[in-house]
C-alpha cells in the first residue's frame, strides 16, 4: 500500500478501543487515527476526517452499530465500513453488506487478519475511485466563466444583479464557512455602495455565528438573540415583511453582515424543508443584493440538494488533496442529476500546502470551471478563532485580494480589484438602492 491507511474505531468499550490503537501503533500500514465512543462521535469524526476504514462495533450506545455504518458511507463514501461483534451470524451478514458495510469481523480476531482484510478493501475502494477520476471529463480550460465580461465593465443596470450563492463541498473541513465568511465581510464593506448581504447558515454543526464572533448556535437560551433568529423561526414568518420586521429575524455582524444562524441542534436540519429554503430566499431576495448559503459538507442531506437546486451559483470549495476525491464522485453524481452542473464553480482552498494537487489533477476530479485559489494563510486560521473576517483584518493579503478577486466574478463590486468598473457600480448602487446603508 503506498499510503498509511487511516483508521478510525467506533466501540463504547474503552478497552477495546485502547487495544486496538495499541495494537496498530507500530503496524507498516494501518494506523487509528480516530477514537469514537458513540455513533454521533463516530458520524462527526468520518464526516470531518473522511478516514479510508471504519471499525464500528455493532451495539453502540447511541445508535444500532448498522445504522451508523449506514450514516457513515452516506458522508463519506470513500470510508470502508467493518461491522464488529461478538456474535456474528449469516443474517446479521447479509444485513450489513446490503448496507454497503465490506465485512463483519469478530471482536477475538486477529489484528493481523483485521489488517490483511482491511487493506484489501481500501484498496479496493481506491482503485474505484482512481477509476472514476479518470472517466470525469476535463474542466473546460481559463479561470472562470464571467472574467471577459468582468474586465470590460459592463455598465448596464443588470450587471450587478441580486446573486445567491451555496458554498458546499465534498467533505468537511476544507475552508466553507471560512471562505463563505470572508466573500460576506468583503461584499458588505463595500456599504458605500449600498450593498446588502445575508450569510445563512445551513450546516447543521455551523460555525458562522463562531467565526464572526456571534456565539454558538447550540447553546444560545431562550431570550438569546441567536435562539430567536435561528432559520427555524422564519417559519413563522407571513407576508411580505419590511425590512424593519425582518431584521427582528437576523442578527446583525458590526462589520455589516446580517447572518441567520443555523438550527439550534443538529437533529433539527431535518425541519429545514425545501419550502423553507425557498422562503427565506424569496424574502431575502427583496432585501439583499447578495445572499451566500453555508451548507453541510453532505450533498446527501435534503438541505444540500434542496438548496442547490435553489441558488443561482453553487461553489465547491475543495482542497488540493487527495481525500476529496471519494466525495467528489458522489458530488457529482448528485449535482448532475439535479441539473446543477451548469452553476457549479470550483474554489481551491489552500491550494499552496505541501504535496498539493495540481489544478491539472484537481480539474479531472472537480470538474467545474475554476474561479479562484485561495493561499494557506496561518492568518486566516487566527482571525477564525478571533472571530474577525481575515479580508477586514488584512485586506491587502494574498487571501483576501483572491477572495474578492472571486467574488467579482459573479458580483462585481470591488472598484480596487477594477477601478474603472467600480466607479460605474457605485453609481448604479446608488441609484438602485437610494443611499441604503448596512
Ligand atoms: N486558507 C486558509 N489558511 C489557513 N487556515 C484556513 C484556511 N481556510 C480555512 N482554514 C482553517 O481551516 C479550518 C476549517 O475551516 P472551516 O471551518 O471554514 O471549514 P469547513 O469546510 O466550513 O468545515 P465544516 O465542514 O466542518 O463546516 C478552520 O480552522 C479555518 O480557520
Ligand atoms: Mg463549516
Amino acid at each position: 500500500m503506498s499510503e498509511m491507511i487511516r483508521l478510525l474505531v467506533a466501540d463504547d468499550d474503552i478497552n477495546y478501543r485502547e487495544e486496538l490503537r495499541r495494537a496498530f501503533q507500530n503496524h507498516p500500514s494501518v494506523r487509528v487515527t480516530g477514537l469514537a465512543q458513540s455513533g454521533r462521535d463516530a458520524l462527526n469524526l468520518a464526516r470531518d476526517g473522511a478516514p479510508d476504514a471504519a471499525l464500528v462495533d455493532l451495539g453502540l450506545v447511541d445508535m444500532s452499530g448498522l445504522e451508523a455504518a449506514e450514516q457513515i458511507a452516506k458522508v463519506s463514501p470513500g470510508t470502508a465500513v467493518f461491522i464488529v461483534t461478538d456474535a456474528p451470524s449469516m443474517e446479521l451478514y447479509r444485513r450489513a453488506t446490503a448496507l454497503g458495510v465490506r465485512q463483519v469481523f469478530t471482536k477475538s480476531m486477529g489484528t493481523a487478519d483485521m489488517a490483511a482484510h482491511i487493506e484489501q478493501e481500501v484498496e479496493s475502494i481506491r482503485d474505484q475511485m482512481r477509476r472514476k477520476a479518470e472517466e470525469l471529463p476535463l474542466a473546460p480550460p481559463g479561470s472562470g466563466p464571467f472574467r471577459k465580461n468582468v474586465l470590460h465593465a459592463p455598465k448596464r443596470l443588470q450587471t450587478v444583479k441580486k446573486v445567491t450563492i451555496g458554498v458546499l463541498s465534498p467533505k468537511g473541513g476544507v475552508g466553507k464557512t471560512t471562505t463563505a465568511v470572508n466573500m460576506a465581510a468583503a461584499a458588505a464593506a463595500q456599504a458605500d455602495l449600498g450593498v446588502r448581504v445575508c450569510l445563512v447558515d445551513l450546516n447543521e454543526f455551523g460555525c458562522v455565528t463562531m467565526q464572526l464572533n456571534l456565539g454558538s448556535p447550540e447553546r444560545a437560551l431562550d431570550g438569546d438573540p441567536l435562539a430567536a433568529r435561528n432559520i427555524l423561526n422564519w417559519q413563522y414568518i407571513e407576508g411580505n415583511p419590511s425590512r424593519e420586521e425582518l431584521e427582528e429575524f437576523l442578527v446583525r455582524h458590526p462589520d455589516g453582515i446580517w447572518v441567520i444562524p443555523t438550527v439550534p441542534a443538529p437533529e433539527k436540519i431535518v425541519e429545514v424543508s425545501q419550502q423553507l429554503i425557498r422562503k427565506v430566499l424569496d424574502i431575502l431576495r427583496h432585501h439583499f443584493d447578495l445572499i451566500i448559503i453555508d451548507l453541510p459538507p453532505s450533498i446527501t442531506l435534503d438541505v444540500s440538494w434542496s438548496t442547490a437546486e435553489l441558488v443561482d451559483y453553487l461553489f465547491v470549495v475543495v482542497t488540493a488533496d487527495v481525500q476529496v476525491i471519494p466525495g467528489m464522485s458522489q458530488l457529482n453524481k448528485i449535482l448532475s442529476m439535479l441539473n446543477c452542473e451548469t452553476k457549479c464553480y470550483r474554489l481551491v482552498n489552500k491550494y499552496n500546502e505541501p504535496e498539493a494537487l495540481s489544478m491539472t489533477e484537481l480539474d479531472k476530479c472537480v470538474p467545474y470551471p475554476n474561479l479562484g485559489k485561495f493561499p494557506e494563510d496561518p492568518g486566516v486560521r487566527k482571525a477564525c478563532k478571533q472571530g474577525r473576517p481575515y479580508v477586514l483584518v488584512k485586506p491587502d493579503s494574498e487571501y483576501a485580494r483572491s477572495i474578492r478577486a472571486v467574488l467579482n466574478q459573479v458580483f462585481p463590486v470591488f472598484a480596487g480589484e477594477h477601478p474603472k468598473r467600480g466607479f460605474a457600480v457605485k453609481r448604479l448602487f446608488g441609484f438602485l438602492g437610494g443611499g441604503r446603508g448596512v
